[in-house]
C-alpha cells in the first residue's frame, strides 16, 4: 500500500483526536469526506485504475479506512455534544421553574360553590353514596314503578336488601340528601348544601358515569319562589359574573312543586344567541340550563317529618362538572377525567 496514503490517513485520525472544539472537528470531517475531501480525491484516482485486481483491493482497503475515520470523527462528535449539554447543567446558567400543579377544574369548582354559599349561611353536609333506594326515590314521592325513576337510570348494589328502604343504589343524585337532612335536623330551619358524586350509567359528550352533583335545601316558614329565585340569581351572578341573568322555566320533578328548570343568559354571546360569527353554538337560544329545582313537595317534607302547613322550602340540584364546563367553555365532559394535564397545571 501507498505509504503516503497511510501516513496521510494516520494524520486525519491524530487531527480528529486533537480537534479543539466542535467547529474544528466539522472542518476536519469536510476536508475528509467532503465533496472535495480527501476520500473523494482516492476515489477518483481509483476509478481511473486500469488493473482491475489492484482496483479491487485498493477499493476495499479505502472503505475500511474510511469507516475507521468515520468512528473517529463520530466518537469525538459525542463527546463534544456531550459536553455542550453539561453546560446546561451548570449551576450558573438562569433555571427553568418546573409548572405548578393547581387544583382540578372540578376540584376548585366544588371549593367555589361551597365559598359561595357559606357566605349567605349555607353549610355543608354530606350523605351515603351507596345509599338505599328510598331515600333516593320513595322519600322523594317517587315509588316503585313510578315512571319518573326512568330519568334517573340507576346503578344497583348487590347487597342485603331492606323491608323498609328497599335496594341499594349508588345514588344517581344528591336528592338523596333531603330527606336525610330533616331527619338528622329533627326541625327547621334548615340551609344546607350537599356536594358529592353521583352515578349513572351514561358515557358521551355531556355524561360520565361518576359526576358530581351540588344540591341546596331551604325550608323554614314562609319560604316561597322568591327566595328560590334571588338564591339563584346570587348563584350565578357570584360564579358566573355580574350581568349574568337567571330564569325559571316550568319544568316538573316529583319532588317539588312547581318545579323549574334554572337557566342563565349565556356567557358566550352574552343571551343574545349570537355571535360575530353567527349563531351562537354554545346556547342557540341565548340560555343556558344549569339544572333542576322547585318548592319541597309536601310529601317530601312529610317524609321528613316536617309539618308542611307550617313550613315550606326549596330545593334545586345541578351538576358541577356542567356548571365548570359552561364557566371554562369546555366542550365534552369526557375532557375533565382524561388526564389532561391542561385542566390540573397552571399555566
Ligand atoms: N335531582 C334532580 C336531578 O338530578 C335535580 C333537582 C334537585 C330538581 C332538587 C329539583 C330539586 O336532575
Amino acid at each position: 500500500m501507498d505509504s503516503h496514503i497511510q501516513s496521510r490517513l494516520n494524520l486525519y485520525v491524530r487531527s480528529l483526536e486533537n480537534a479543539s472544539s466542535l467547529e474544528d472537528l466539522l472542518k476536519i470531517h469536510i476536508e475528509i469526506f467532503g465533496k472535495k475531501g480527501y476520500f473523494a480525491h482516492l476515489f477518483q484516482t481509483l476509478a481511473q485504475e486500469s488493473d482491475m485486481e489492484k482496483k479491487k483491493t485498493m477499493g476495499a482497503f479505502f472503505n475500511t479506512e474510511k469507516q475507521k475515520l468515520e468512528h473517529v470523527f463520530s466518537k469525538r462528535q459525542d463527546e463534544f455534544l456531550q459536553t455542550k449539554q453539561d453546560v446546561v447543567g451548570d449551576v450558573t446558567v438562569p433555571g427553568i421553574g418546573p409548572k405548578l400543579g393547581s387544583m382540578h377544574i372540578v376540584t376548585s369548582a366544588i371549593e367555589e360553590i361551597r365559598r359561595i354559599y357559606s357566605r349567605i349561611g349555607f353549610y355543608q353536609y354530606s350523605y351515603p353514596e351507596v345509599e338505599w333506594e328510598y331515600f333516593s326515590f320513595e322519600a322523594l314521592n317517587m315509588p316503585a314503578d313510578h315512571p319518573a325513576r326512568d330519568d334517573f337510570e340507576t346503578f344497583f348494589v348487590d347487597g342485603p336488601v331492606s323491608k323498609k328502604y328497599g335496594r341499594m343504589v349508588l345514588t344517581p343524585h344528591t336528592s338523596n340528601g333531603q330527606v336525610r337532612e330533616m331527619l338528622r335536623l329533627g326541625k327547621p330551619p334548615i340551609r344546607m348544601i350537599n356536594i358529592a358524586r353521583c352515578y349513572r350509567p351514561n358515557w358521551d359528550v355531556t355524561h360520565v358515569p361518576m359526576m358530581h352533583q351540588f344540591e341546596g335545601l331551604c325550608v323554614d316558614k314562609g319560604i316561597s319562589i322568591q327566595h328560590l329565585k334571588g338564591t339563584m340569581s346570587y348563584f350565578a351572578r357570584e360564579f358566573f359574573g355580574y350581568d349574568v341573568k337567571t330564569r325559571l322555566r316550568p319544568h316538573n320533578f316529583e319532588f317539588t312543586e312547581p318545579s323549574f328548570e334554572v337557566d342563565i343568559s349565556c356567557i358566550h354571546c352574552n343571551g343574545t344567541g349570537i355571535t360575530k360569527e353567527g349563531k351562537c353554538r354554545i346556547c342557540k337560544s341565548g340560555w343556558l340550563e344549569l339544572g333542576g329545582s322547585g318548592l319541597v313537595h309536601p310529601n317530601v317534607l312529610k317524609a321528613g317529618g316536617i309539618d308542611s302547613s307550617v313550613y315550606s322550602g326549596w330545593a334545586f340540584g345541578f351538576g358541577i362538572e356542567r356548571v365548570a364546563m359552561i364557566k371554562y367553555q369546555i366542550d365534552d365532559i369526557r375532557k375533565l377525567y382524561s388526564g389532561e394535564l391542561r385542566y390540573v397545571l397552571e399555566s
